[in-house]
């Protein structure tokens, strides 16, 4: 309480600029959000800051796509992040744009200082051979190459990894590899790139005891299980081609224009990839934020006394915990104080969500439909601990800890006692029972617990605050509910509604309104961090003086003080929200358009994919053609299908084409189709070919074709 005002400066991890935040976003909103929420309350100086991430070679192509430049696609996204952070009572004191011109500045600087080193160069240069398209004009990044999976022979790969049978190769392992962007075929060509040599013995006795080290003063105390998982780093490596080799690699960090991102000092047309300058970012957001004030964002880093978080979740730990404290020692910066690993967040036991799309409950959903944000971050906070471990949401379960919990047990205390104190005392809150509301916390729940005896409202405080601290909200949860329950239970046994019926028991009444009325303040004060809306409403009930909310120490209510009017603090979930905010979204029809119907008719009714493969089309060799005898419009097809026999067919195209000019050309059949009796034989199967709806206008009749190479029986699909 008397400890020195600390100064926090606290990110989360930028998010690609590519898409509108996520339920997995928000959930790591909330829990830095709570974490700075808190240490403001403690009297802390904090600064928390998040930005767009929003260069590299998908948002350029993205953009593009979109028709848009890649300043205005990320600018798009950007303008819609309000709603979000607002909605979800995410307190950040400044969003900015890893394009921001501090970033391109600051990134420049870095690496000007990496290279620059008195004691040796961090950068260098070598020659690499890459995949580059030839249309585009641009070397492909491994996602947009695409190809045959050399160890399964999968079609349809990506050049990083293979989605059947999972082995990782290299883009030019790939058997027939093309272009996702063009679809033609990519060539090797060569391109200078830069690294950041991490293989350095410098960097990795630096990182080595940075990250395995945390007694050390200025080292991050690691979440054990991240600390482990970075120890193999150092031991072992995977190569793309799936064989492993010693040690940390070298890190390239340059990407070829065209692309979108911050051109390197002193190397026109070389750009920075994207993960060299996205953590920058959060410096660039703390300077763009400081500038703003007039403050110096200079001197704010030069105070040794800063402290700096990182909240990120598990799939960018190497980032952060190696390259990220690597290019900030070697250039002479200050490293993170910590890194904060959580895990993913699923919705109903569903699979780990999209990165980039999410599924399942979508934000905005959730707050249009009238929902509330403190629910969540309730819900959440439950849950959330501070092992990296993937925690999911569960609607019923959401539905019973909010109802039960919060709104049945926590409002409920307001509701019922505020209610007789106006009605019995004009709101006018007596005195306090010290003795009263004493809660058991034993050792298991908290450490700090020297002993199973009670404890008073004022160590609830402190026990709940470095459960906070330390980022263990679930536990800081479980304790202000078992309080509750402490504070519901003295109101069962002293029955104020039985007091107020005896005048002579008045002043009892008093204090016992007064006494569940401080622990209810007590409790409030203890979930401002995760409920800072509701908590400012408890607040306004109280009165000024009475700063609930302010600090979690404040120790207790002033008598004399009157309370406001009371208005119910929270409603309960309804199921019908679940289950509207869980409905699939209704693809929208698309909007009929007056346009002329294509081809002279209307398209046919919408089919799925299954409909469309229970036709089986085939390339057909046209091994005999003739006329039928007694009919203008029939030939009569002798098709090859590579079934070792052929087929009769039938075909109304005699108005087109001359038997002999058909012979021996490849066309595709129908071959599943049930054969046909007709007046000149059976007919089976059916060949393809286009014509006009309106064949009197627009006569023509034009059998397929398929490219060379096709063979009979290849299925067509
Ligand atoms: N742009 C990078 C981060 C750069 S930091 C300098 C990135 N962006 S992201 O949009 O893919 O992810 C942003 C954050 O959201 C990451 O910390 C990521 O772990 C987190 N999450 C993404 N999906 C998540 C869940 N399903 N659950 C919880 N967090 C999730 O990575
Ligand atoms: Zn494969």
């Amino acid at each position: 309480m008397s400890s020195p005002v600390r100064k926090l400066f606290v990110t989360t991890a930028l998010p690609y600029a590519n898409g509108n935040f996520h339920i997995g976003h928000i959930m790591e909103y909330i829990q830095a959000d709570i974490w700075v929420r808190f240490q403001r309350m403690q009297g802390n100086a904090v600064n928390f800051v998040g930005a767009d991430d929003t260069h590299g070679a998908p948002i350029m192509i993205a953009a593009e796509k979109a028709g848009k430049t890649p300043q205005q696609f990320v600018a798009d996204i950007a303008a819609g992040r309000k709603q979000y952070l607002d909605g979800f009572h995410i307190s950040f004191d400044n969003w900015h744009s890893t394009d921001g011109p501090e970033n391109h500045e600051l990134a420049r600087q870095i690496y000007r200082d990496l290279r620059d080193r008195a004691d040796g160069s961090l950068i260098e240069t070598r020659t690499i051979e890459q995949f580059f398209d030839p249309e585009k004009n641009m070397f492909l990044p491994d996602r947009f190459i695409k190809g045959e999976c050399p160890k399964c022979h999968a079609k349809d790969q990506y050049g990083d990894n293979c989605e059947v049978c999972g082995s990782v190769y290299a883009p030019t392992d790939l058997i027939n590899p093309f272009s996702a962007l063009s679809g033609v075929k990519p060539e090797l060509k060569s391109s200078e790139h830069f690294f950041f040599k991490l293989s350095d013995p410098r960097c990795v006795e630096f990182l080595e005891d940075w990250t395995q080290n945390p007694k050390k003063e200025g080292n991050p105390d690691l979440q054990p299980e991240v600390a482990n998982k970075i120890k193999e780093w150092f031991t072992v490596r995977t190569n793309p081609d799936g064989t492993t080799s010693e040690g940390l690699g070298d890190w390239d960090i340059s990407r070829d224009a065209p692309y979108f991102g911050i051109e390197i000092p002193d190397a026109p047309g070389k750009y920075f990839y994207v993960w060299l300058d996205a953590p920058v970012g959060y410096l660039a957001s703390l300077k763009n934020l400081l500038e703003k004030r007039g403050e110096s964002y200079d001197a704010y880093m030069a105070d040794p006394a800063l402290e700096q978080y990182h909240f990120i979740g598990k799939d960018i730990v190497t980032f952060h915990t190696l390259f990220w404290p690597a290019m900030l020692h070697f250039s002479g910066r200050k490293t993170p104080d910590n890194v904060f690993v959580h895990g993913f967040l699923t919705v109903n036991n569903g699979e780990k969500m999209s990165k980039s799309r999410g599924t399942g409950l979508d934000p905005l959903k959730y707050l249009s439909l009238g929902m509330n944000a403190e629910w969540l971050r309730y819900y959440l906070a439950t849950k959330l601990s501070n092992r990296n471990e993937d925690i999911d949401f569960n609607r019923d379960d959401f539905m019973a800890r909010v109802n039960s919990d919060l709104v049945g047990k926590y409002v409920n205390i307001a509701s019922r006692c505020a209610t007789l104190l106006k009605k019995h005392f004009d709101g006018v809150i007596g005195t306090v029972d010290p003795d009263e509301l004493q809660l058991p916390i034993s050792r298991s729940e908290h450490p700090a617990a020297l002993h199973d005896a009670p404890v008073s409202v004022i160590s609830l405080a402190s026990y709940v605050g470095s459960c906070y601290g330390t980022r263990e909200y679930g536990k800081a949860i479980r304790l202000v509910m078992s309080f509750i329950d402490e504070v519901n239970r003295y109101i069962d046994i002293k029955k104020p509604w039985d007091l107020a019926k005896k005048p002579e028991q008045r002043e009892q009444l008093h204090t016992v309104l007064s006494t569940a009325l401080n622990a209810f303040a007590a409790a409030s004060r203890c979930l401002a961090p995760v409920l800072p809306q509701t908590v400012a409403a408890v607040s306004k009930l109280f009165g000024a003086s009475n700063d609930i909310g302010q600090h979690l120490f404040h120790q207790r209510l002033n008598a004399g003080d009157t309370l406001a009017d009371y208005e119910h603090l929270m409603q309960r979930v309804d199921v019908k929200q679940l289950d509207a905010l869980f409905e699939p979204p209704v693809v929208a029809e698309p909007e009929k358009e007056e346009v002329a119907a294509p081809g002279g008719e209307e398209l046919a009714p919408t089919i799925t994919i299954d409909d469309f493969t229970k036709i089986d089309l085939r390339i057909a060799l046209i091994v005999n053609c003739e006329p039928v005898e007694g009919s203008t419009k029939l030939l009569r097809l002798t098709l090859d299908v590579g079934e070792g026999r052929t087929r009769n067919v039938f075909s109304g195209i005699a108005s087109a084409y001359q038997p002999a000019d058909l012979i021996g050309k490849q066309t595709v059949m129908v071959a599943n189709l049930a054969p046909r009796k007709m007046k000149f034989g059976v007919s089976e199967g059916m060949v393809l070919a286009a014509s006009h709806g309106d064949e009197k206008a627009n006569p023509g009749i034009y059998v397929l074709n398929p490219w060379p190479g096709a063979t009979p029986g290849m299925r067509v699909r």
